[in-house]
């Protein structure tokens, strides 16, 4: 009674096929032996595993397949495994993993979106705290320099991307070289600058009487 041997499952996976023991159980006097430990999960969240068992039989006389005791899909299971999202996220397939909630990203949602560091405007300068999604950047323009593109605060989105442009800060302050000749009078513009000249003025005064 003690010369029992072990026959190990060949076939790992029969879907479909109904569980049963061999006729021949009793005869090829069979036994199981432990289920081993299941495998480990073949993904994060959302996977599959699997673990089998053998059988032994203590009759050998024409018991030599473990199909003598049992079909192939009684010595072996397979389970879904990790089944969970992180992060709020809804499972939709075994193929795409979970949905994720805006700012979490990867199959189990478990990854945080974050956006590229923001480069300094030239003549200005970018403030964060984080780059994480929802984090926000604001823009500032040195003295004399004006933000004339882009916007002054953006938000980290959960393409990864910030909203809006970067800022540009340009000069506003060319009339500090008192550029205007003759008692004319400056006005600033983007890197630029106007003269009002003093017959302007004048001109300017003449019309708004004649209509009268
Ligand atoms: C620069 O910005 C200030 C403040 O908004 C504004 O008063 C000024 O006109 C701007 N300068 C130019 C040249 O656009």
């Amino acid at each position: 009674m003690n010369n029992w041997i072990f026959l190990l499952v060949l076939v790992i996976v029969a879907v479909g096929v109904k569980a049963d023991l061999a006729p021949t159980w009793d005869s090829c006097q069979c036994r199981w032996d432990d289920w081993v430990a299941w495998s480990s999960c073949t993904k994060e969240c959302y996977g599959r595993r699997y673990r089998d068992r053998k059988v032994w039989v203590s009759n050998t006389e024409g018991c030599t397949e473990f199909s003598d005791c049992a079909t192939s899909d009684e010595g072996s299971e397979l389970q879904d495994c990790n089944t969970f999202c992180y992060n709020g996220g809804t499972y939709i397939s075994s193929y795409t993993g979970c949905k994720c909630v805006a700012g979490k990203y990867g199959r189990c949602c478990d990854k945080t979106v974050t956006c590229a560091k923001p480069s300094k405007p030239g003549n200005g300068e970018v403030f964060y705290s984080g780059l994480t999604y929802g984090s926000t950047i604001t823009y500032s323009c040195h003295v004399d320099y004006n933000m004339t593109s882009g916007v002054p605060r953006r938000t980290c989105q959960g393409n990864g991307g910030w909203s809006g442009d970067a800022a540009r800060c340009q000069y506003v302050n060319t009339c500090s070289s008192n550029p205007c000749r003759n008692g004319g009078s400056c006005i600033n513009g983007v890197e630029s600058y106007k003269c009002q000249c003093q017959l302007g003025v004048e001109l300017t005064v003449k019309t708004m009487f004649s209509p009268l």
